[in-house]
């Protein structure tokens, strides 16, 4: 029988969970954790003192992988951000090869593959690129949750999969079997998926020198920062010197690693290996208990520091804000979103803000708790120079669909027009973890960021800002442009980038 899992053992579960595994949980997720360590519990018939000293000592070796299957996020989809294969395809792959000691051969790792879409997307792209690639390509692909290798080894997949992929690759590529489509043997040949765990310095794995492109992304945004650190620490020493990596949108290496240059192309970003990254460090195993608290952000020095701490702080706090954000309860509206906003935004592109708000104002009273028309009216208020309304507004708008990120954008601009340049910077970055894709908070933050005198850190939001904004969508320009089209707020960004020693 096992003994409850009282408060205390639930936070004993989760630096266990972080030691083993890499994953961070707040304070948010704690009843989820207990339910999680209830049913472990169950499980194995352990009281939970046994069953935690075990856990935390490397007791129960399959007890990483089952935590893996109730604990991680395995969303992922084929082709996701296919801008990045379209760099690998025409810069990375062919660079690689073409370096001396590669004899026209290329290694990949997808760590976090998942079900394996990311992995094949890789095999198909590559395929396609370097006709007869076998022997020359290989691609390993590592997950710590067994379900979602098995899903990969199968290799079959529902079209929701495939929702991001080009017709004509889906035609060429995957055979229709009832609602399935099963992907065709020349691109599964190419990967080889592993059960590993990316939290643990395994020698088998983290060979030096042993890769030319790593795609971790959507991982390490749900590690501890150390975990996260030495994670990035690991791919910069199984790097080939100039080898690539790839992370997902919402991930940053700022805090994480000095070990690589960021590259853009293909209105993409990756990171390129510096030359002199620590390649030959020799393996060596990281303590028991080697997590440490999240470390302090080193002070910059500058008569400005507790806001440039607070800057570069805050990406390790806005995972645990997002967690704890209220999203829409039983008792909120549906987003019903049918209201006509078209002429209010006609309205709000020409900067004529009383019309636009009068029009608003106009709309039955049932759009009142509406998400859509209170981010138009924030917005509205917000570039009609009343940030306090439209504060009042965000917050409203929050309290119903907490995950907006549209929401904290207009917020970052209301904290600032009122003084508070770290508090909106917090409020972009929450906006830029929500959605990776959103150009104006990070064309926003790039700005904050270049006030306060930290040029390469704005030279880094700024060169992001400059590649999402070239696809930003229409739409969403006319929205949060400020009534600057997608020309100016280039050519604003591009200044601000130039200015700040950048090239675009
Ligand atoms: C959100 S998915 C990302 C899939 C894919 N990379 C993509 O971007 O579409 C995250 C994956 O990371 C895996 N993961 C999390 N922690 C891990 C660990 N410590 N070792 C290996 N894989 C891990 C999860 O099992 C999950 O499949």
């Amino acid at each position: 029988m096992s003994v409850g899992a009282g408060q205390g053992n639930v936070r004993c579960f989760r630096t266990a969970i972080a030691q083993r595994l890499g994953l961070q949980f707040d304070d948010a997720r704690i009843g989820f954790l207990g339910t999680v360590l209830q049913r472990r519990l169950a499980r194995l018939d352990m009281p939970a003192p046994h069953y935690l000293c075990a856990l935390t000592a490397g007791m129960l070796p399959a007890e990483p992988a089952a935590l893996a299957e109730e604990l991680t996020v395995s969303e992922t989809y084929f082709f996701r951000n296919s801008e990045q294969f379209r760099a690998l395809v025409d810069i990375v792959a062919p660079a690689r090869m073409r370096a001396a000691a590669n004899n026209n051969r290329l290694t990949v790792l997808s760590a976090g593959c998942a079900s394996g879409e990311e992995a094949y997307s890789l095999a198909i792209a590559l395929h396609d690129a370097f006709p007869d690639p076998n022997g020359r390509v290989e691609i390993r692909a590592v997950d710590l949750n067994p379900a979602a290798l098995a899903r990969a080894a199968r290799a079959r997949y529902s079209p929701w999969a495939l929702r991001e992929t080009p017709a004509d690759i889906r035609r060429r590529w995957f055979r229709p079997s009832g609602r399935e489509l099963i992907l065709a043997e020349p691109a599964r040949a190419l990967v080889h998926f592993e059960n590993r765990n990316l939290a643990r310095d395994d020698a088998a794995l983290w060979q030096p020198q042993s890769f030319d492109v790593v795609f971790c992304r959507n991982v390490i945004m749900y590690f501890t920062p150390d975990q996260a650190r030495a994670l990035l620490a690991r791919f910069a020493r199984s790097l080939r010197p100039g080898g690539y990596l790839f992370l997902g949108y919402a991930e940053t290496l700022r805090g994480l690693s000095d070990d690589f240059e960021l590259q853009q192309s293909h209105e993409t970003f990756y990171y390129r290996r510096k030359d002199d990254a620590p390649a030959a460090i020799s393996l060596h195993r990281e303590p028991p208990n080697a997590v440490a608290p999240p470390a302090a952000a080193p002070h910059s020095g500058r008569p400005d520091g507790d806001w440039m701490e607070t800057i570069r702080g805050a990406s390790d706090r806005v995972a645990a804000l997002v967690a704890a954000m209220p999203v829409a309860g039983p008792s909120a509206p549906p987003a019903t979103g049918h209201w006509d906003l078209a002429a209010a935004l006609d309205l709000l592109r020409g900067e004529r803000f009383s019309d636009a708000l009068a029009l608003v104002s106009r709309l039955p009273p049932a759009s009142a708790n509406d998400p859509d028309v209170l981010l138009l009216t924030a917005t509205i208020l917000a570039h009609g120079g009343q940030p306090v309304a439209a504060e009042e507004t965000c917050r409203r708008l929050l309290s119903i669909a907490g995950l907006n990120a549209g929401a904290h954008y207009v917020l970052a601009l209301c904290r600032e027009a009122v003084g508070e340049a770290a508090s909106a910077a917090e409020h972009d970055r929450i906006a830029i973890y929500l959605d990776g894709s959103f150009a104006m908070p990070r064309l926003h933050l790039g700005l904050l960021i270049r006030r306060s005198g930290d040029r390469d850190a704005a030279r880094r939001e700024l060169g992001q800002a400059l590649v999402l904004l070239r696809r930003e969508d229409p739409q969403r320009l006319s929205m949060f442009g400020g009534g600057f089209g997608r020309t100016g707020l280039i050519s604003l960004c591009a200044a601000a980038l130039r200015d700040s020693g950048g090239n675009q």
